[in-house]
């Protein structure tokens, strides 16, 4: 009896699926981005109970077609300007397809070297992009949440090295801006930290993190009998993609002995570009840093890059191995395994390997450079037309707008503009004021598109809203 799906029907239903793959990404432009359904749509059209007995290939890609694919948003689009625009390039794509047909567990150098040692070359490839030392130990996690939180975890146990036996003590502080990602917090409150222990340092009319007020709020609290441990900065927030002055924070954190980790999630591919290098002036010093291939590097979620200048302490925090792990230690067999939290890791390394070859530094360079660019010359657009303003600075690919009218107008345009499934923006709040965010980042999008998206704002604020 055959128990997997036969070679003929896997290459049958491989080339249907890489087909329709291919009309995608090449014509889905001409979808709405977000589709127009109620909560439930897709839950109450498909069974409640999973079926008996096996069903053939061409009802489930039915399904797939006419259930599945009206309920998706399609963040892949190339008008997807939500959030942080995201891209899957075709080549991450191929690479994704491979990790799900070998299938392998890289939790051990062993358990298959392939996935250890293609780690350890993107990782010091991407670190030589972005211009940062060889002290900088590389690694693999699925999102930069989990990426921060094992920096925090570093960061205390280097300020407390009983941690491990005696666990979280209550007297740790951890410093951040207010405009930090919500995954500082999580990750301290991941780690046994109360919300009291994490300070949120106001920002200056950039929204950058204030250094002299950093420094005062370290004094502070160690007049107040407290411990300051670990100070995170961020180079492209997540509502204004402010970048935090890293070379100064790196000074204080010197001077104060405290760990400084670096969330350039989203920011950080740009400083392969030499006119953006400056955000990371200082990091090499940092004691850790993320950046997420997901986001602005053309790699299929997930993929977050974690560097850590002491893995030691990584290792010291989470290295905990039983027996039928353990194997014999060479020097070159890095055990991933022992520097953090999960023991099971995808082959992740593939996919951003095959970004990395087929796109080229040079080619990544052109594109980002350009989403800066018609970032820059949105904004000047928006400037210029006098029913809106700008709500914050354009330093990367982030346009931070609004109608100069009340929030629910603001509100009500992106809904239209969401509505009309021409473009997908998401709102925030700045400040109190609601405003539109329009993310550049999709490999595929183009100026046109850029220009279609703002042709159609201008006209959903010229009708009543
Ligand atoms: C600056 C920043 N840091 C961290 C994150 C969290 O990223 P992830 O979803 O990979 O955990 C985000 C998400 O947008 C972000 O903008």
């Amino acid at each position: 009896m055959t128990t997997d799906m036969n070679s003929a029907e896997f290459r049958r239903f491989g080339h249907e699926i890489v087909d329709w793959i291919a009309d995608y990404l090449e014509n889905n432009r001409g979808l709405p981005v977000m589709p127009q359904v109620s909560p439930g749509v897709l839950e109450d059209a498909l069974p409640a109970e999973a079926p008996e007995e096996g069903e053939p290939m061409e009802r489930i890609l039915e399904d797939f077609r006419t259930l599945v694919m009206p309920a998706v948003n399609h963040w892949n689009h190339p008008r997807f300007h939500a959030y942080f625009s995201v891209s899957a390039s075709a080549p991450g794509i191929l690479g994704e397809m491979l990790t799900a047909a070998l299938n392998t567990n890289g939790m051990l150098w062993l358990s298959s070297p392939a996935n250890t040692e293609l780690e350890m070359v993107v990782m010091r490839w991407l670190r030589q992009w972005l211009g940062l030392p060889e002290s900088f130990f590389g690694m693999i996690h699925d999102t930069a949440s989990v990426s921060t939180m094992h920096a925090l975890a570093a960061a205390r146990l280097a300020a407390e090295p009983r941690v491990r036996e005696d666990g979280a003590p209550r007297d740790l502080v951890v410093y951040t801006s207010e405009h930090a990602h919500s995954s500082v917090e999580k990750g301290a409150l991941a780690l046994g930290m109360g919300q009291k222990q994490v300070r949120k340092v106001a920002t200056d009319a950039e929204f950058r993190l204030r250094p002299d007020l950093l420094r005062a709020a370290i004094a502070a609290d160690r007049a107040a009998g407290l411990r300051p441990c670990c100070v995170v900065s961020t180079v492209g927030t997540t509502a204004v993609t402010s970048v935090d002055p890293v070379a100064e924070v790196q000074a204080i954190a010197e001077a104060e002995g405290l760990w400084h980790h670096i969330d350039a999630a989203y920011g950080g591919p740009a400083a392969l570009l030499p006119e953006m290098r400056w955000m990371l002036d200082g990091a090499e010093r940092a004691d850790s840093l993320v950046v997420n291939p997901h986001k602005w590097l053309f790699t299929p979620i997930d993929l977050s890059a974690f560097y850590c200048r002491r893995p030691e302490v990584l290792r010291e925090a989470f290295s905990l191995v039983p027996s039928y792990l353990r194997t014999g230690q060479d020097a070159r067999a890095v055990n991933l395994m022992d520097y953090g939290v999960p023991l099971g890791r995808r082959f992740r390394a593939l996919k951003l390997w095959f970004v990395m070859r087929w796109f080229g530094r040079r080619k990544v360079e052109r594109i980002l450079r350009s989403h800066i660019e018609w970032a820059r010359e949105l904004a000047g657009e928006i400037q210029a037309d006098p029913r809106f303003e700008l709500c914050a600075p354009t330093p990367l690919s982030l346009v931070c707008f609004r109608l100069k009218a009340g929030d629910e107008e603001n509100r009500r345009l992106v809904d239209r503009v969401n509505e009309s499934g021409e473009a997908f923006l998401a709102g925030n709040v700045l400040g109190g004021r609601y405003m539109l965010r329009l993310a550049i980042g999709h490999v595929r999008t183009t100026r046109e598109d850029v220009w279609a998206v703002w042709e159609r704002i201008r006209r959903l604020a010229a009708d009543p809203l």
